[in-house]
């Protein structure tokens, strides 16, 4: 008799550890890479508060999506995709957030407490050239302060295994790491700039494409007319519709000026006749 209440005892004890065994270690997996501490790197950068620099800010916050996840008055928006997180609320952090705090979390993706953000485009910033990170401060410092700090994100167990597969990665990884958009010369880099502030965010730094935009070689569909038709007015060329550029356009785009539109499709198009790294390291071998 007291075999059996020993035997299955340890039976159940067995049990028990299996069933606790995974979510565990999911939690303690997880919980070390969310806990990561990173060094933080100086930042000599200052927000540019002449008029020329708040006028370049305003532009800037726009057409690099800024506006599209923290709000159009940068006052912070809770997100849904990929799971529920607050953009933050950049105007009450501008009461307590030095610049250089500000510059880290853009271009590195870290907190001033030397963790990662989340969610957070840092690594479609990474490329994003002093002045314009100074303007963008600058912009940012002259709104007055509203509202409230938004909390960081919370954590479910569904996110917790998505970081454990490496679904869903810190931001501070993923700016670390980015390979900028490939550089075809000087006569090049005016495009190849607005390219990567502009459209990296959805189609990839390198603008070779993600989950839900294409690479932007497919520029070669679009004569120069129909590229300002498609950044203007939202027309895809043959008359497609496109679910996301359309809106793009009327939000953001069409504020850019035909200075900034022709190097860019001049970018783009020579980008797209470029041989691609793979096809360069395949001659070589
Ligand atoms: C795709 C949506 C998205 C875009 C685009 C975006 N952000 Fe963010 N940003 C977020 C989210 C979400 C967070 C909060 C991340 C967290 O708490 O881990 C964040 C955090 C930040 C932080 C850190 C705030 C804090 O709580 O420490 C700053 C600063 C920031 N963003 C500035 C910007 C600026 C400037 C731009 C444009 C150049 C921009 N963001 C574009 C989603 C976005
Ligand atoms: C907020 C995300 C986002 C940004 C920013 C963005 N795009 Fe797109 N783009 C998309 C998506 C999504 C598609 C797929 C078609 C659609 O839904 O509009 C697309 C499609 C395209 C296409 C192909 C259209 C076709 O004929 O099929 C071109 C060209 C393009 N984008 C150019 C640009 C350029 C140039 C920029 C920067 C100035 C840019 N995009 C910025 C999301 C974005």
């Amino acid at each position: 008799m007291t075999r059996w209440l020993i035997w299955g005892g340890v039976a159940l004890a067995a049990a028990l550890v299996l069933w606790l065994a995974p979510p565990v270690y999911v939690w303690l997996a997880s919980e070390a890479v969310i806990g990561q501490r990173y060094t933080l790197p100086r930042s000599l950068v200052q927000a540019d508060s002449t008029r020329e620099g708040l006028v370049r800010g305003a532009r800037l916050v726009r057409l690099a999506g800024c506006t599209g996840c923290h709000g159009p008055n940068l006052a912070g928006k809770r997100l849904r995709d990929p799971f529920p997180l607050y953009a933050s609320n950049l105007r009450a952090l501008a009461t307590v957030y030095a610049d250089e705090d500000f510059d880290r979390a853009i271009r590195r993706g870290l907190r001033p407490d030397a963790s990662s953000l989340w969610v957070m485009p840092s690594e479609a910033y990474v490329y994003v050239r002093d002045a314009d990170i100074a303007a963008i401060l600058g912009y940012l410092r002259a709104l007055p302060p509203q509202g409230r700090i938004t909390p960081p994100p919370a954590f479910t167990r569904a996110e917790r295994w998505a970081i454990v597969r490496g679904d869903l990665q810190p931001v501070a990884d993923l700016a670390l790491t980015q390979m900028p958009a490939i550089g075809l010369g000087p006569h090049y880099d005016g495009g190849r700039y607005i390219a990567m502030l502009a459209c990296g965010v959805c189609h990839g730094t390198d603008l070779a494409g993600s989950q839900e935009a294409p690479d932007l070689n497919v520029i070669a569909r679009y004569t120069r007319h129909a590229f300002f038709d498609l950044l203007r007015k939202g027309w895809g060329a043959h008359g497609r519709r496109l679910k996301a550029m359309g809106p793009l356009a009327k939000q953001r785009f069409h504020i850019l000026q035909d200075w900034e539109i022709d190097p860019l499709y001049a970018y783009l198009t020579a980008r797209a006749k470029a041989p691609t790294l793979d096809q360069i390291s395949g001659a070589i071998r």
